[in-house]
């Protein structure tokens, strides 16, 4: 049980929550507006948990980054996270599910819930063909992640995977359904839909944002696959084994904070999450 782990391993290094309780709030983070498709899904699966959702925007994007740096980075946000007293973390980052999770996994008085594992589950079962196609951060897609766990789960599956840089900045920058992003991608699919792939992972979180735009280059007959759905039911079993789950019938409470500029990411997350994000609060992490 959640709450077990957290007593049990509060005397640790990081500074844990003394008890984690159903009103306690699940920690959401990414490095930037990305982790939003995934707190979109636990508006719809957990509506009733308080969220702190943090994005580390100073240092966005992680995609380009060297696999120590992302750890280390994933070190300074799980233990600030611990701080707010959370009961849960959500990696709501492709990138730090694929390289920091591994490493870190046993190291917090917490559980954590990573992107992979579900992802790769919901691909296998949707393709029909064994031809998946993967774009992510060239981060993830080097790390052979999802390569390797899609493996494990189907041992004669095709990965063909693409690291797509410029989504990143584009979606930061708020170009969603531009020319400019439309080329973009058509130019990262085109390799992937020569193979004849029938599934595609969307392995970044920010690329849901996306969806329109890919599914329709794609073409109706590929499946995209956003990670989050599954990952966020997989958070809600976990929630619901440990006895953490807050079942009670109140509105949830969302508070964000960021590394870098509130304005900027109140503007285009509200416009991308479909809700208006107020009170984003600047912070420094270590
Ligand atoms: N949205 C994150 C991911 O899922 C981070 C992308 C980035 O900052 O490059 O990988």
């Amino acid at each position: 049980m959640i709450s077990e782990r957290v007593v049990a391993k509060s005397a640790g290094s990081a500074s844990a929550p003394e008890k984690a309780t159903p009103a306690s709030p699940i920690g959401v983070f990414d490095s930037g507006v990305g982790g939003l498709t995934v707190l979109a899904q636990m508006m719809k699966q957990l509506p009733h948990e308080d969220v702190i959702y943090l994005a580390d925007t100073a240092r966005v994007p992680y995609g380009g980054r060297s696999a120590e740096e992302i750890v280390k980075i994933n070190q300074e946000i799980i233990p600030y996270l611990l701080k707010q007293g959370v009961k849960l973390i959500i990696m709501a980052c492709g990138t730090s599910s694929a390289i920091a999770y591994p490493v870190l996994k046993d190291d917090y008085p917490v559980h954590m819930i990573n992107l992979i594992e579900p992802g790769s589950r919901e691909a296998v079962a949707a393709s029909r063909s064994g031809r998946i196609g993967l774009i992510a951060t060239a981060a993830t897609v080097n790390s052979h992640a999802y390569q390797k766990k899609i493996k494990e789960l189907a041992g004669d599956i095709e990965v063909h995977a693409v690291g797509c840089p410029l989504f990143v900045p584009l979606i930061e920058g708020g170009f969603i359904e531009t020319e400019e992003t439309r080329r973009v991608a058509k130019d990262y699919l085109k390799p992937l839909l020569k193979e004849k792939i029938d599934t595609l992972i969307l392995g970044c979180t920010h690329y849901p944002h996306l969806s329109k735009v890919l599914q329709e280059l794609a073409g109706p007959e590929v499946r995209l696959i956003d990670p989050a759905e599954a990952a966020v039911a997989d958070a809600k079993a976990m929630l619901t084994k440990a006895g953490t789950l807050r079942t009670k019938a109140v509105p949830a409470k969302y508070k964000y904070f960021v590394t870098g500029s509130p304005i900027q990411f109140q503007d285009i997350g509200s416009r991308l999450l479909g809700k208006p994000i107020v009170g984003t609060k600047q912070v420094t992490l270590i």
